[in-house]
């Protein structure tokens, strides 16, 4: 059994949680505490790294605090303490990382730096028995990727975005549309009331083999359509939104499916698709991706959205993962990692260079 404090800071989020991995690989969340910034960032539209990085120096200590009283725990009963250590906003990474390393200093506990992408990789098992094997579709605002998960460390990835993340996509039609950030609430919202087939966006990629995403043609179609329109009404806004998400989940859908192509031998029987990250959340794309999953005879696995949004307990799990595989480090050998706006989860699939275009600020 080890008991992890999880620390989390890459984004716009202030996160810790206690979480106790039993050793049959069950998993007890003592506690989950997140400070959410968005209305510090809301005048402006989107995520502000500076303000980002100076609420997390702000609130990383109560939040700490909160995480370990409701617990009901003391740090001298830890086993380790994990901290995101990239890729994210860097200021922000930065802080909870050190907060990690002084804790862990202070109290003669092992650091354990997680790759963030790691934490949204294993956050499915904390709540659901899911072995390995599985295809992960990590989606969220920083990230759209494919990822083929062997075990703890052991990641494949077979398809990313060529230009922007889903939440991206979804932060940068709200603001289009006039909408409140964060965007993905607000469009789906937008979405329920209007007409999915108004607007017939284009299918991004159709042509192009490989299990790559691509969403920027999508986000200036919508763009387009929108400044058609001279005085758009609330309906038109609705069903610019309804277009747009449905455009959207068909291509994630799409592109899922040939990873689901290229996985189905090596998988045999045990066929899962595991969602995760804050997207996630969108009740569209969970339909087109059941709709997928029950075609193709896979076991769809979405983790609650507390867990599949940013979190300090999947970093706190992905601490303890790494414990029970062994491949934690030694108390004291951390504590010189540098903190990474950028670190891939696993490398492109061999012989293929991504190109470049813009990237989420956690790409
Ligand atoms: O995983 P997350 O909390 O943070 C990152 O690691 O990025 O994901 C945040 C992203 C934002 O872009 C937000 O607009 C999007 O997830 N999102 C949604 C929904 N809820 C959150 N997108 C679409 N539909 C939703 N219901
Ligand atoms: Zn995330």
């Amino acid at each position: 059994m080890v008991l992890v404090l999880g620390i989390e800071t890459s984004c716009d989020d202030t996160a810790a949680a206690v979480v106790r991995r039993l050793d049959g690989g069950a998993c007890d969340v003592l506690s989950n505490e997140v400070w959410t910034e968005h209305a510090d960032h809301r005048p402006y539209g989107g995520i502000v790294p500076e303000i980002a990085a100076r609420s997390h120096v702000e609130r990383i200590d109560a939040v700490i605090a909160r995480a370990m009283a409701a617990a009901g725990v003391g740090f001298a009963d830890l086993d380790a303490i994990a901290a995101t250590a990239g890729p994210g906003l860097v200021g922000g990474v930065m802080v909870g990382l050190t907060a990690g390393k002084a804790l862990a200093l202070a109290h003669g506990k092992s650091l354990i730096p997680v790759n963030h992408l790691e934490g949204h990789a294993l956050s499915v098992r904390m709540t659901e028995r899911a072995a390995f094997p599985y295809l992960l579709l990590l989606i969220s605002g920083g990230h759209t990727q494919l990822i083929r998960v062997d075990g703890v460390g052991r990641y494949q990835r077979l398809g990313t975005t060529i230009d922007d993340a889903a939440g991206e996509a979804f932060d940068k039609t709200a603001k289009l549309l006039g909408l409140a950030q964060p965007g993905g609430p607000a469009v789906e919202q937008a979405a329920r009331k209007g007409r999915p087939y108004r607007f017939d966006f284009p299918a991004p990629l159709a042509r192009r083999a490989g299990c790559d995403f691509s969403l920027a043609g999508l986000k200036t179609a919508v763009r387009l359509a929108a400044e058609a329109i001279p005085a758009p009404t609330p309906q038109d806004v609705a069903d610019l939104a309804a277009s747009f998400q449905s455009a959207l989940a068909a291509h994630i859908a799409a592109r899922t499916g040939r990873a689901m192509t290229a996985l189905e031998e090596d998988f045999g029987a045990e066929r899962q698709l595991v969602v995760a990250g804050g997207v996630a959340a969108n009740e569209a794309l969970r339909g087109a991706l059941s709709a997928l999953a029950d075609e193709r005879g896979w076991r769809l696995l979405v983790p609650p959205a507390k867990y599949c949004a940013d979190n300090g307990a999947m970093i706190a799990w992905a601490g303890a993962e790494r414990i029970a595989a062994g491949s934690a480090p030694a108390i004291g050998a951390a504590l010189s990692f540098a903190p990474r706006a950028r670190w891939p989860l696993a490398p492109p699939p061999t012989g293929r260079a991504h190109g470049g275009g813009r990237k989420g600020p956690k790409a």
